[in-house]
């Protein structure tokens, strides 16, 4: 592979991929499956940013259903993070582990109550020791009176059809097709009810076959967390709450406290636990995150939309270079490493995922669709989103839950300088849907792949061929010499 790599700092605009022999007939040949972390792999090679103005559950389950995955920002209390991840649990869940019962000598009208209170349009029937007696379903009560009683009008235990836990999805895709039936208990040896699979949630899931899914089907999610004493304590939650993977995210990720950070969490939880960490812009920096155990690392240091702090601190590394260097020292070292910032189309993709990155981590081009959290805004005719960074005046103003000393003490470690914030706010305008967003995202991925010859995100890094280019050749690269309409 040749990496341009001089002492000169090289961000996307300054180079060119080289077009290269391609065999490829259909962008259809192209496999865009990517390394997120050690021991995760996802379908495209997009992950949202851990900012409050683009990642929640709604986002995160977008992402995931796309094939990418989703980062649930920390600047909410624990608790809610917690929630948001198990959100993202729960949405596309094939296998209900624990389904909504009611005891046969409940009435129609307690069995209506519940199934309008959780939103479900069916109850399974069971004795006091959880032993399945029948199914209750909006149909069975549509003409029974309020007073009737549950085990009066609910189909008994010997006219369902049910299944044990090792079925598999094929298999109850052809019992719903054969019986007709749209929900399909689990049970076990003594009757017991372990689980329900219904054909929405089945149906669903083969509406996003690029889904990215955990071992039981459930969409994956990730978590961010910062580095002080308390955030243990977060990462406990998010880990209750069925995280993926925990990503560790500070501005300065090469520091003995990040380091710390990781070594906690592995000791307390084990190899199994996939942990992100970041950001960095040096080879030293993925070395020392990842020889501690990081499973990914975060490369990044000021390219951001709305980062500030090349401007305050002085201090940074444009983002491809910082790609090329950290890419060398991670692929050593047997780590993926995302690229976080600066994406600003397709083409900045293709060369960061040329320049060794596994994946690319996004704000700004998500921050203006549907599924990032906020209101639409109007202003002058036009909609717009607000989006911020996470180290902007307001959005370190605007964390309700801390104290004004918090506040300090998390800025600079020390109350008594004043802050100067190293991040904006903007409105962006406002795009649509996030999953049109990431689609347009892939072909452009696609496109660039295919001028490189390559099937793989692998053969897309063996074959990138940088060529740097000057301000001529970047304004020969934008439409020229006509008027756009
Ligand atoms: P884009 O370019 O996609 O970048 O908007 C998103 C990334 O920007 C980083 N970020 C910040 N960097 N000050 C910074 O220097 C900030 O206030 C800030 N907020 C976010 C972050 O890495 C994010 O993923």
């Amino acid at each position: 592979m040749v990496k341009v790599l001089e002492d000169v700092g090289l961000s996307f605009d300054d180079v060119l991929l080289l077009p290269r022999k391609s065999s490829i007939v259909s962008r259809r040949e192209i496999d865009t499956k990517t390394e997120f972390t050690q021991r995760i792999t996802i379908n495209i090679p997009i992950v949202s940013a851990a900012m409050d103005t683009v990642t929640e559950a709604t986002m995160a389950i977008t992402m995931a259903r796309e094939g990418g995955i989703g980062v649930i920002h920390r600047f909410i209390p624990p608790e809610k993070q917690a929630e948001e991840v198990a959100k993202v649990k729960r949405a596309d869940n094939v296998i209900i582990e624990k389904p909504s019962t009611i005891h046969p000598d409940r009435t129609v009208a307690e069995a209506r109550e519940l199934m309008k209170n959780l939103g479900i349009s069916g109850l399974l029937v069971v004795d006091s020791e959880n032993r399945l007696l029948g199914i209750l379903t909006r149909r069975d009560i549509l003409f029974e009176d309020n007073s009737t009683r549950v085990s009066d009008c609910m189909t008994p235990r010997r006219d369902m059809i049910v299944a044990e836990s090792s079925i598999s999805l094929e298999e109850a895709r052809s019992i719903f097709k054969k019986h007709k039936i749209e929900k399909l208990p689990i049970v076990d040896k003594d009757n017991k009810v372990k689980g329900l699979i219904t054909c929405v949630d089945l149906l669903k899931r083969e509406a996003y076959p690029n889904a990215s899914r955990d071992s039981k089907g459930r969409l994956m999610v990730a978590a961010a967390i910062g580095v002080k004493e308390k955030e243990i304590d977060r990462a406990k939650l998010l880990i209750e709450a069925e995280a993926d993977a925990i990503v560790i995210d500070v501005a300065h990720g090469h520091s003995s406290m990040c380091i710390e950070t990781i070594k906690k969490l592995r000791r307390i939880y084990g190899d199994e636990l996939q942990i992100v960490a970041g950001n960095v812009a040096t080879a030293e920096g993925v070395e020392d995150l990842a020889s501690v155990g990081a499973n990914a690392v975060k490369v990044g240091v000021g390219p951001g939309s709305v980062c500030t702090t090349r401007i305050v601190a002085g201090v940074g590394m444009p983002q491809l270079s910082a790609i090329l260097e950290c890419a060398e020292a991670a692929e050593k070292m047997d780590v993926p490493i995302i690229a976080d910032g600066g994406i600003r189309e397709s083409g900045d993709i293709v060369k960061a995922l040329a320049a060794g990155a596994s994946t690319v981590m996004i704000g700004r081009l998500l921050a203006g669709t549907d599924e990032s959290p906020g209101a639409v805004i109007v202003k002058n005719g036009k909609r717009y989103k607000i989006y911020r960074g996470m180290a902007s005046i307001y959005a370190m103003l605007g964390r309700e839950f801390r104290s004004r000393e918090d506040i300090a003490e998390a800025l600079i470690d020390s109350p008594e300088y004043s802050y100067y914030a190293e991040g904006v706010e903007a409105y962006i305008p406002y795009t649509g849907s996030a999953s049109e967003m990431i689609k347009k995202l892939i072909s452009g991925l696609r496109s660039g792949m295919s001028y490189l010859g390559a099937r793989t995100i692998k053969e897309l890094k063996q074959n990138a061929k940088f060529v740097r280019v000057t301000l001529a050749g970047i304004k020969e690269s934008m439409p020229h010499d006509v008027e756009v309409i």
